[in-house]
Order: structure tokens, then sequence, then C-alpha cells
């Protein structure tokens, strides 16, 4: 019997949307799915809970405040190479402007540089599989980008601009990091996963149309498409894809990156 050798990480594993994403990975059962969260009875539970629905016993948890860098590092080293498939699912929307023990405007850290320092950390396990790719959960609610102001110090705190911005930089940055991942063969794709209920809508004034297991059917097709290299880069929702504004401004494209970069240590 072969050893099950596709290792997928999914962070925000026990949201809404994520643990969708990570139970329908693990219902084959030749993937390895690694569960991030910050909250150890609710990610032990919910890897439980895949475990017994899906009957893959290579679902496992690690734990992570991905707000913060540090916490990011540790996890990179706990986690065993090679790595095929990095989904970036995390996020928040504070309801009032908070800050991390560094000093990062939360939403800023967790749903923009989270995103960031995970590819970094985990670039050289992802080179080291032949089929990596990395999935950034982003929304078709984006915009209000301020490259000068990303972490809402001279504009009016207000959740909806932040998250807008936060959702335009996962879409704008995946452009970035294709380019530059490109000669690692890691993929990088962004999409919209669907309207679901959750803590996250909830806290932006929304409900959601759509079950966890359709908002999951985007990024998991994404995680598993058999294109790669040749799409990196694009934006997708209903698992097709998408003409997305952002990535053509190049100008933005790159003071983005740069200022991420600035803030990835
Ligand atoms: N729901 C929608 O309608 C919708 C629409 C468009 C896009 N999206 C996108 O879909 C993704 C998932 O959203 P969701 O609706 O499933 O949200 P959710 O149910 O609120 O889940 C958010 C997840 O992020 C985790 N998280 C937050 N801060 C973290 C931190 N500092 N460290 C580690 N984990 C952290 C949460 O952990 P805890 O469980 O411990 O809080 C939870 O697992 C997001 O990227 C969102 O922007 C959602």
């Amino acid at each position: 019997m072969t050893q099950p050798d596709k290792t997928m990480v999914v962070t925000g594993a026990t949201g809404a949307i994520g643990k969708a994403i990570a139970r329908q990975l693990a219902a084959s059962l030749d993937n390895v799915v690694v569960l991030v969260g910050r909250d150890e009875r609710k990610t032990a539970h919910a890897t439980d809970e895949i475990r017994h629905q899906t009957g893959n016993q290579n679902v496992r948890y690690e734990l992570a405040d991905l707000s913060r860098l540090e916490s990011v590092r540790a996890l990179g080293k706990r986690l065993d190479s090679p790595v095929r498939v990095l989904i970036n699912n995390a996020a928040i929307a504070p309801r009032t402007r908070q800050q991390t023990p560094e000093g990062l405007e939360l939403q800023f850290a967790t749903n923009i540089m989270s995103y960031v320092w995970m590819t970094l950390e985990l670039r050289d396990k992802l080179r080291a599989d032949s089929m990596s790719r990395i999935v950034n959960v982003a929304s078709y609610w984006a915009g209000d980008l301020d490259v000068d102001d990303l972490e809402f110090k001279r504009r009016r705190y207000n959740n909806g601009a932040a998250y807008r911005q936060s959702k335009q930089a996962n879409r704008t940055l995946t452009v970035a990091l294709s380019e530059r991942l490109a000669s690692d063969g890691i993929a990088v794709f962004a999409c919209h996963p669907g309207d679901v209920n959750s803590k996250l809508s909830n806290d932006l004034g929304f409900g959601g149309s759509e079950s966890p297991d359709q908002g999951a059917r985007t990024p998991v097709w994404l995680a598993t498409a058999d294109f790669g290299l040749e799409r990196s880069g694009r934006y997708f929702e209903h698992e097709r894809e998408v003409s997305c504004p952002f990535g053509r401004d190049r100008a933005a494209v790159e003071a983005l990156y740069r200022a991420c970069m600035a803030c990835a240590g």
C-alpha cells in the first residue's frame, strides 16, 4: 500500500468555509490534511469530526495565531515537507480597530500579512512538491485599497472598508506572488468562495445564502485542479476564471508587494 503523500494545509479551518474545505479535501483518502486553528479545543474538535465523517486518519491539526509572525514561523518549522497545497483562508473583520502586540492593525495582520507570511514560510516545502499551489481565499467584495494607509492610521477605521481592502490585497498579492514563485514551480490562485453565514459575515452585517460546502467548492476545485502554472496569478469565482482589474494595476501590485515585504521580517 502506498503512503498518502499529498499534504494540504488549510488556515481558518475552524471557521464555516475552512472546515468545509478541510472536510472536502479529506474525503480523498490519499490526502494528508492539516487544519490550522488558534483555539485548541475547537481545532481538535473539528479534526475529530472530519476524521469521523471521512474515515481519513491522516487528518491532523496545528495551532497558530496567524496575526503574529513569530507564531507563523513556529508553525512553519513544525510542518513536514513536502506540502502540495496551502489554502490561505483565515480572516476576521473586527468592528473596532485593534492592534496585535507587535503593533500591526489586526485585520491587516490577519487577512493580508498572514497570507504573505504563510507563503514565505512554506515556500521551500511547497517547492519540494511538483504539483504545488497556493489558494488565496479572497472575495468579490473587494476595493478601497490604500497602499499608503494599509493600517487605517490616517483613515477612520471601518471594518467593512478594512475588510474590502484586505480582499483586494489578497487578489493583488496573488499576482505579485505568482510572478515570484513561478520559478519554484508554485502556482498561486485567488478566489471568491461563496456567500456563507459565518462569524465573519455576521461581523460585516451579512448573512449568507450558500452552505459552507458550496462556499468550499471553488477553493477545493483550485486545490485539486489539473491546471497549474499556466493559470497562476488568476482569480476565480464559481469554479470559473473571472477577469480581475486589480492585478492589471502594475503600480499597485508592486507598491503593495513592497509594503508587505517590509512587514515580512
Ligand atoms: N462568509 C462569506 O460569505 C465569505 C464571502 C467571501 C469571502 N469569504 C472569505 O472566506 C474566508 C473564510 O471566511 P468564513 O466566512 O468561513 O469566516 P469564519 O467562519 O469567521 O472563519 C474565520 C476563520 O479564521 C480563523 N482566524 C481568525 N483569526 C485568526 C488568527 N489570528 N489566527 C488563526 N486563525 C484565525 C478563525 O478562527 P476561530 O474559529 O478561532 O475564530 C476561523 O477559523 C475568509 O478569507 C473570507 O474573507 C467569506
